[in-house]
């Protein structure tokens, strides 16, 4: 199902989201409570949100409850998880709010700007993450799956993957790069795999 008109910078539309989810946390029958994204969203979300609602005519009711699929994928698959990997993280505060195992590692791909506010309005809000959480900046039209090489990504742990949001932004040929660096780069082979998860190879 298609999203509602974006706004042009990528980074807005991380802003807009957040401000899906702050209204949705404000209502009574809420799918889910993400106490972070009021203050992620700001006035930017706020009026991203406004003006996309305006041109499509009602409110984006799909943006919930994409959230909570998600949080429901990942709570259900918790026990079979070592690590999750966000790409196009935007101000997703999953690692903040949902109750995993503490043993799991995060990573969150996404773009300098969007961790620039994203890390200094939770660390103004005093949020700690509930497991290890990584942030690794990088484009993922490019050579993504090196930084998060870099930032400990385990190869051969079962990892899922998340791409909420994303690929709509982007060209199918974008789209088909941005999941061929990971196969050249075998982070994406382990997937189906998990017994040879090796915790000495993950720098901490
Ligand atoms: C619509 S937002 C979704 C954010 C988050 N997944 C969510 O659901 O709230 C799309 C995100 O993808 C990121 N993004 C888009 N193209 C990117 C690229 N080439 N490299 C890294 N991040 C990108 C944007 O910066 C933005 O944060």
């Amino acid at each position: 199902m298609p999203e509602d008109p974006a706004p042009a910078a990528n980074s807005g539309t991380a802003s807009w989201i957040a401000a899906a989810r702050a209204r949705e946390s404000e209502r009574a029958d809420r799918l889910f409570r993400d106490p972070y994204a009021s203050a992620l969203a700001g006035t930017l979300g706020r009026s991203a949100l406004e003006a996309s609602e305006r041109a499509s005519g009602g409110e984006n009711q799909f943006l919930p409850i994409r959230t909570r699929f998600f949080d429901d994928v990942l709570e259900a698959e918790a026990d079979k998880l070592d690590q999750v990997v966000l790409l196009g993280a935007g101000l997703d505060t999953r690692a903040f709010r949902l109750g995993l195992p503490d043993r799991l590692r995060w990573f969150e791909i996404d773009r300098p700007d969007v961790f620039v506010q994203k890390e200094r309005v939770l660390g103004e809000l005093g949020a700690v993450a509930r497991w290890q959480r990584s942030v690794v900046v990088a484009d993922l039209t490019g050579a993504w799956s090196e930084p998060l090489l870099d930032a400990g990504f385990g190869v051969g742990c079962r990892t899922t993957w998340l791409a909420e949001g994303l690929f709509f932004y982007l060209s199918a040929e974008l789209v088909r790069n941005v999941l061929a660096d990971g196969d050249d780069q075998h982070v994406h082979k382990p997937m189906s795999e998990h017994a040879s998860c090796s915790r000495q190879d993950v720098p901490q």
